[in-house]
């Protein structure tokens, strides 16, 4: 069977990932499984697609195994798509989730905003051949924090169609319609395609 690592070492990614992929005849593996725990890489790239390429090319430089890495970023209409890819540090690179949102809701300065999360997914194959997948979750920021679930900016975000913030709504539902959701669904497109393919390459031979 063939083997997919994964860049994070977020446990929940990494079942979310399992869950929605565990009907192909892969196997997944984290970066810790193949002894690349102490691996980091520093995110500085301008763009969700810049970063998880260059998380999932540093990881690919020690495997010959199917690579995945993704990036998200929370992009904000009327801050002209801030945080976006520096989501994570808005606040500065000793910030956390509570400091993030505080900004965000200072910038926004009482007014609610149209908003998007964006997942980016990088795949690089056994033979160096790059894909990128991603998806999208449509809704508006909030004023106000609401609800307890989730992290980062889930208790202002409300998702497009319900009343609730994510942190309101739970992680069963959120991951129902996140944007990650979405990218790992978009990256089990390609990869069947990929299984698919090889699979009519080999036919007959
Ligand atoms: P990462 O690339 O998944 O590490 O996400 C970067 C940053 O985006 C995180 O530190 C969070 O602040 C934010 N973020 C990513 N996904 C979510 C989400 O599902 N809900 C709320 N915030 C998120």
């Amino acid at each position: 069977m063939r083997k997919l690592v994964l860049a994070t070492d977020n446990k929940n990614k990494v079942n979310e990932i399992k869950d929605i992929l565990s009907d192909l005849p892969i196997e997944i593996l984290s970066k810790d499984e193949i002894g690349l725990e102490d691996l980091k890489v520093i995110e500085d790239g301008e763009t969700l697609i810049d970063n998880s390429l260059k998380k999932a090319r540093e990881i690919s430089k020690y495997t010959d195994y199917l690579v995945v890495a993704d990036d998200t970023g929370l992009f904000v209409e009327k801050l002209n798509g801030e945080p976006g890819v520096y989501s994570s540090r808005y606040a500065g690179e000793d910030g956390n989730d509570k400091k993030n949102v505080e900004l965000l809701l200072k910038k926004l300065n009482g007014e609610e905003s149209n908003a998007y999360f964006e997942t980016v997914i990088c795949l690089i194959t056994e033979d160096k051949k790059e894909f990128i997948a991603s998806g999208r979750c449509f809704g508006k920021v909030l004023t106000t924090v609401r609800g307890e679930n989730g992290f980062g900016y889930d208790p202002i975000f409300q998702p497009d169609g319900f009343d609730k913030t994510f942190a309101e709504l739970g992680s069963k539902q959120k991951n129902e319609i996140s944007h990650r959701r979405k990218a790992i669904e978009n990256l089990r497109e390609i990869l069947i395609k990929l299984l698919g393919d090889e699979n009519e390459n080999t036919c007959g031979k």
